[in-house]
């Protein structure tokens, strides 16, 4: 190696050893503390799928494409509605904070089918739906 070079590579290891360039890991949280279905079905399932369908793709675009760590999203078709909220903690980054997303938003589906509400509680991040 020539001197220089041997100079910046000692030099690139000192900063590396100090912690100059910090090192984020991806970690999206993703312990399920607590999860909960309502006992009541909604009246039309396929009412309500469209529109939980329709809400839960809205805030994923909001959450992956707009990088928000806070979105609402409703979707109020027919006899069904559906409202959703979701929020990530803070501090995730955002890859994270869509990776604990689409995480919920598949548990949350895990009700009986019908289920008109609903909350997955994560230690990153939360979603909850209901129809009222
Ligand atoms: C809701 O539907 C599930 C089956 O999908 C059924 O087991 C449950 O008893 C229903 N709840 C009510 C309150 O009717
Ligand atoms: C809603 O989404 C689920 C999962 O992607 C799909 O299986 C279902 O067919 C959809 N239902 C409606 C009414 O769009
Ligand atoms: C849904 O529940 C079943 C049984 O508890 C579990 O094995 C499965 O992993 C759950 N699905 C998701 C997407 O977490």
């Amino acid at each position: 190696m020539r001197p220089q070079l041997n100079l910046l590579v000692t030099l690139i290891t000192l900063l590396h050893s100090w912690n100059y360039f910090p090192v984020t890991q991806a970690d999206p949280q993703t312990r399920l503390i607590n999860k909960g279905c309502s006992q009541y079905n909604a009246t039309s399932l396929s009412n309500f799928n469209q529109n939980l369908n329709a809400t839960l793709s809205d805030l994923k675009s909001q959450v992956g494409n707009e990088n928000k760590h806070f979105a609402t999203a409703q979707s109020a078709k027919g006899a069904n509605p559906v409202y959703a909220l979701f929020q990530c903690r803070n501090y995730l980054s955002n890859s994270d904070c869509a990776a604990c997303f689409t995480v919920a938003a598949a548990q949350i589906r895990n009700c009986s089918a019908g289920s008109n509400g609903a909350r997955v509680i994560y230690d990153g991040c939360f979603l909850r739906y209901t129809s009222t």
